[in-house]
């Protein structure tokens, strides 16, 4: 096994933030994942880099998933069973899907990181999460080197969230990720604002997957930074949930505040786990961060190598050199700053590490 010391993180995090591994092993297959856990079970399990911001140096084993392949399970005439390893970039997997005219997850183009990762947060955008087309996963458990099945109900998916977010986090490390997929009749989702009035303005009336996915990838360049241009790891808060009153009270003042009406439900990482086991549902109102971040004055705002992007006020963003407290300073300052405005506390999406 070829362990490799003093290793620099920064080409393995979309944020670029240069923290140095002592110990680094990239794995390509179960049995190399299983060598190692049998000798370390205290390992930093790095995926697409997509999602974190390393404030720390890891002085620990950090063990990449580098696990590839995509393959057919299962067909019927109408769905197709695809099972994607967890190293396979995301983005290459969904263009794969379209090229093959699978559809299902031509909405999620363009989001970076990898497969592996996909259902740890429940990757979404434009109307479309990952938990719509999951099947299932294959995991292997840290401390007991087996691989685990999780059904769509195990990984109890909600906004941003899943189980490995909460009771299994550290626990399993996803291998695989089967996606049910239809081969025909696909159900376009175009209901979000953008994705219409770009295909209004493109004079396409029947889209296809591929359409769909262009789209969406060329709102997304509008939008969001590319990191390999400018590091950052995409929405860096969620977007809050707050009770009808305190909506209303917003609005009054606010008229023009965006927002999306949510039926708070078994989905909603914001309901109390008391809530959920009555099964009882509420109004609540979720108002999109960067709106809250940008009325605070920050949008396009630079602060040394640490800023916050011109066009969408929800993403950080590294110019070059930022470190990782930098970044997360900035994101501590802007918290601050919102909850003395508005009085609504931002939760960090991004895993600090
Ligand atoms: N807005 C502002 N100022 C900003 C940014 C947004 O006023 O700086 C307003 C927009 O004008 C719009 C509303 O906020 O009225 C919503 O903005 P947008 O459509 O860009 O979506 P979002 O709610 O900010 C979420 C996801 C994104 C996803 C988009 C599209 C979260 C945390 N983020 O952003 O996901 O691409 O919807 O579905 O839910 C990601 O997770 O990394 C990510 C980029």
């Amino acid at each position: 096994m070829n362990i490799q010391k003093n290793i620099s993180l920064k080409p393995y995090n979309t944020f670029g933030i240069d923290a140095i591994a002592s110990d680094f092993f990239s794995a390509t297959s179960i049995d190399e994942l299983r060598e190692v856990l049998s000798k370390n079970k205290d390992v930093f399990i790095l995926s697409g880099g997509s999602n974190i911001l390393l404030i720390n140096n890891i002085n620990k084993l950090t063990l990449l998933v580098a696990l590839k392949g995509v393959s057919v399970i299962k067909e019927t005439k109408k769905h197709v069973y695809v099972k994607a390893n967890a190293g396979e970039n995301w983005h290459e997997f969904v263009l794969w899907c379209i090229e093959n005219n699978f559809g299902g997850l031509e909405n999620l183009s363009l989001i970076p990181g990898n497969v592996g990762t996909s259902p740890m947060q429940n990757i979404g955008a434009y109307g479309v999460e990952i938990k719509d087309t999951f099947h299932k996963l294959e995991a292997i458990g840290i401390a007991t080197g087996k691989l685990h099945s999780f059904s769509n109900s195990d990984c109890d998916f909600g906004y941003r969230n899943s189980v490995f977010k909460n009771e299994l986090k550290g626990k399993y490390i996803i291998t695989s990720v089967v996606f049910k997929l239809t081969k025909e009749k696909h159900k376009l989702n175009y209901s979000y604002g953008a994705i219409q009035s770009e295909l209004e303005k493109r004079a396409i009336d029947k889209p296809t997957i591929k359409d769909i996915s262009d789209v969406v990838i060329d709102i997304r360049n509008s939008k969001l930074p590319n990191p390999k241009e400018i590091g950052n790891s995409g929405s860096f808060f969620k977007n809050p949930v707050i009770s009808k009153e305190a909506f209303q009270k917003l609005q009054e003042k606010h008229p023009n505040i965006p927002f999306y009406e949510v039926k708070v439900s078994k989905d909603s990482s914001s309901m109390s786990s008391r809530a959920k086991s009555r099964g009882k549902t509420t109004n609540s109102f979720k108002v999109p961060a960067g709106w809250l971040i940008e009325q605070c004055g920050f949008k396009g705002k630079r602060f040394g190598d640490a800023g916050v992007h011109k066009n969408q006020a929800l993403v950080l963003v590294n110019y070059g050199n930022a470190t990782g407290k930098e970044i997360y300073n900035l994101a501590q300052k802007i918290q601050q700053t919102v909850k003395n405005t508005f009085d609504i506390s931002l939760d960090i999406e991004v895993n600090v590490i």
